[in-house]
C-alpha cells in the first residue's frame, strides 16, 4: 500500500479550506476536522442540496479502509446509449433484468448519477476527473424538467440528461427521481457501481483510485444506522407495523455509492415503497429512511451501512435555497492537478 505524500495531504486541507471560504468562522476549525474525515471519504457534497429542515449532526460512521492504489485503466470507447422510452418501460425493464447475468463483468463501468435541481456548477472540475477515462464510466443526469439547456457536444455530460420530473427535497419524488436515475443506469449492462451525486459534490481522488476503490468492493455504501433519537427512531410510524417494524428502523445519509444487485433491489421494491410514500410524512423525511431501512430489511449483508459521501453537517439549522459559491470553481480548478495527480 503506498503512502499519500504529506505534501498531497495539505493540499487536501487546502481543498477544504476553499471550498469552505464562505462560511468564514468555522473554516479553519472545520478544516482541521475534515482533515482526518476526508482519507475516509470519496466525496464531499456542500449540504445546500440535502435536507435544510433535517440538518442535525448525524453520528460520525467508521472510517473505511484506506483506497487501493492500482495502474490506471486502459481507456476504451464509451458505449452509452439512449432512446426514448416510457418512464414505466424503463422501470419495469429493470425490474425485469436478472440481476447478476445481466452484468458484464469484463469491463466494469461506474455509473455517476447527478441528482440536481438545474445545472452542474462544478461541471469542469469533473470534466478533468473524467479525462481519459473514457470507456470507465457512465454519465445520467437528473435535472429539473423546466432545464433543457445542453452542454457542448465536447462536454462529458453532454446528452447525459434524462427524462426527469420535479423533485421537492424530503418528498416521495425525491426518492422517484433517484429510482429513475438506477433505472436507466441498470439499462447498461456495464455497470458495476451506482454513485448518487449532487451538484454540489466534488471528488476527493483521482478517477483511479475512486474506480479500484469501489470496483473492488464487495459491499456497497449506503449510510444505515439506528439513531435511538427523536429524528432517528422518532420518525418511526408505528402504522407501518408489520411491514416494518421499529427494530427494522435505519436512517441514513442519501448519498450512497451501491453494488449492482443492492441498485436492482431497490429499483424493483414495491411493497416497502408504498408502505413509506404512506406513512413516513414530515417531519419523517423518505430520503433519510427509506434506502436505509430497505436495504437492512433485504439484503443488509451487503451493505457496509456507511457511505463514501462526507456531508458538511456543521452548518446546522435550516438555511433554504443558498446557492453554491461559483467563486469556490476559481480555486477548486486550480487544486484539482494536485487532488487528482493530472
Ligand atoms: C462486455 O464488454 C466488452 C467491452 O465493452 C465487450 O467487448 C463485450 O462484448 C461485452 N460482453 C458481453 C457479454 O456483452
Ligand atoms: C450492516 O448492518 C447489518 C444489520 O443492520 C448487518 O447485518 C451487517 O453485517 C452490517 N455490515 C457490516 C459490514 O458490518
Ligand atoms: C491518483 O492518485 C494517487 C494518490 O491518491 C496517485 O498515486 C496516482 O498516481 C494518481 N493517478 C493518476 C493517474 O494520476
Amino acid at each position: 500500500m503506498k503512502k499519500e505524500p504529506t505534501t498531497l495531504r495539505y493540499i487536501h486541507i487546502l481543498g477544504t479550506v476553499v471550498f469552505f471560504s464562505s462560511v468564514s468562522s468555522i473554516v479553519i476549525l472545520l478544516a482541521l476536522y475534515l482533515n482526518q474525515r476526508l482519507k475516509t471519504s470519496l466525496f464531499l457534497v456542500d449540504d445546500v442540496s440535502s435536507n435544510p429542515l433535517t440538518s442535525h449532526s448525524l453520528p460520525l460512521p467508521p472510517p473505511p479502509p484506506p483506497p487501493h492504489s492500482l495502474p490506471p485503466p486502459l481507456p476504451t470507447p464509451s458505449s452509452f446509449r439512449s432512446s426514448d422510452v416510457t418512464e414505466e418501460e424503463v422501470m419495469g425493464r429493470a425490474v425485469a433484468a436478472p440481476r447478476d447475468t445481466m452484468m458484464n463483468e469484463t469491463h466494469p463501468k461506474i455509473a455517476f448519477m447527478f441528482l440536481t435541481r438545474w445545472n452542474l456548477p462544478l461541471s469542469p472540475l469533473w470534466e478533468m476527473f473524467f479525462k481519459g477515462h473514457e470507456g470507465f464510466y457512465s454519465i445520467y443526469v437528473h435535472t429539473s424538467p423546466e432545464f433543457t439547456e445542453e452542454p457542448p457536444a465536447s462536454s462529458v455530460f453532454y446528452k447525459k440528461r434524462i427524462p426527469s420530473k420535479t423533485v421537492e427535497w424530503g418528498k416521495s419524488s425525491m426518492m422517484d427521481a433517484e429510482k429513475r436515475l438506477l433505472s436507466h443506469a441498470l439499462r447498461e449492462p456495464s455497470n458495476a457501481r451506482f454513485v448518487l451525486l449532487s451538484e454540489t459534490c466534488i471528488p476527493l481522488f483521482n478517477f483511479t483510485t475512486i474506480y479500484t476503490y469501489l470496483t473492488r468492493s464487495t459491499l456497497s455504501f449506503l449510510g444505515s444506522f439506528d439513531d435511538p433519537r427523536r429524528v432517528g427512531r422518532g420518525r418511526y410510524n408505528p402504522k407501518m407495523f408489520p411491514h416494518v417494524s421499529l427494530s427494522d428502523w435505519r436512517k441514513g445519509n442519501q448519498w450512497f455509492e451501491i453494488s449492482r444487485r443492492v441498485a436492482a433491489e431497490i429499483v424493483s421494491d414495491r411493497r416497502y415503497y408504498a408502505v413509506f410514500e404512506e406513512h413516513c410524512r414530515a417531519p419523517c423525511y423518505i430520503d433519510e429512511h427509506y434506502l436505509s431501512t430497505l436495504v437492512n430489511k433485504i439484503c443488509p449483508e451487503m451493505n457496509s451501512n456507511r457511505t463514501v459521501t462526507w456531508v458538511d453537517w456543521s452548518r446546522g439549522g435550516s438555511h433554504p435555497a443558498r446557492k453554491f459559491h461559483v467563486s469556490t470553481l476559481d480555486p477548486l480548478m486550480k487544486l484539482a492537478p494536485y487532488l487528482y495527480g493530472i
